[in-house]
């Protein structure tokens, strides 16, 4: 199988916050966020494995700014690194200002995916290779994140987690 670069799987979803996804403070209802940063992540698992790509696990999310009614948000993700058969996806989310075009990060989150054939049973993924500083940065730590969410959900052994470990000694 060929290796991919992030690249290749960049999506970039671009829409406004409509009243009807707004919280009583009138900032974006959180759960449309992830939606969204569901839909984008899904389209890159998709370009990268150019399989079915089904949602395995939110690793991360950070709502760190809330982003207020009328915004233009704009959600990228990239496949950051290919496993076996699963895919972190990193996404970045920006608003940007409608007069100066000056994009803000708003938050973040991981999600890992896996590729499955058409009866849900997962299939290998090509390799990804990073390309700049972030990228290489991002590849670098998605091991021990893959390492931590297993452990989490009770499908690793801690004792097995060696990179994760590795962080604490
Ligand atoms: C995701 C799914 C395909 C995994 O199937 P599985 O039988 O657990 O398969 P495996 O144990 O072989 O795991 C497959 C890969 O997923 C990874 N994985 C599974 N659970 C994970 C988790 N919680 N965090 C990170 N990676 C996970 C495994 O490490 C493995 O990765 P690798 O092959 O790259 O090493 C299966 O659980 C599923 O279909 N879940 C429902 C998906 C869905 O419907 N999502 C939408 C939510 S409504």
């Amino acid at each position: 199988m060929t290796s991919k670069h992030p690249s290749e799987s960049l999506t970039v979803l671009t829409d406004l916050v409509l009243p009807s996804e707004t919280n009583p403070l009138n900032n974006l209802f959180g759960g449309e966020l992830l939606a969204r940063m569901d839909r984008a992540a899904s389209i890159a698992a998709g370009r990268h494995s150019r399989r079915i790509a089904v949602t395995a696990s939110v690793n991360h999310v950070a709502f760190n700014k809330a982003i207020p009614l009328g915004s233009v948000v704009i959600v990228e993700a990239k496949v950051s690194r290919a496993f076996k058969t699963s895919m972190e996806i990193y996404i970045d989310v920006w608003v940007e200002d409608r007069k100066s075009g000056i994009r803000t990060k708003a938050n973040e989150a991981i999600y890992t995916f896996v590729a499955v054939d058409e009866m849900g049973k997962p299939v290998e993924v090509p390799h990804i290779i990073p390309e700049t500083e972030l990228e290489i940065q991002r590849y670098d730590a998605a091991l021990r994140r893959k390492q931590l969410s297993l452990v989490l959900a009770g499908k690793m052994n801690p004792h097995d987690a060696t990179e994760l470990k590795a962080l604490f000694v």
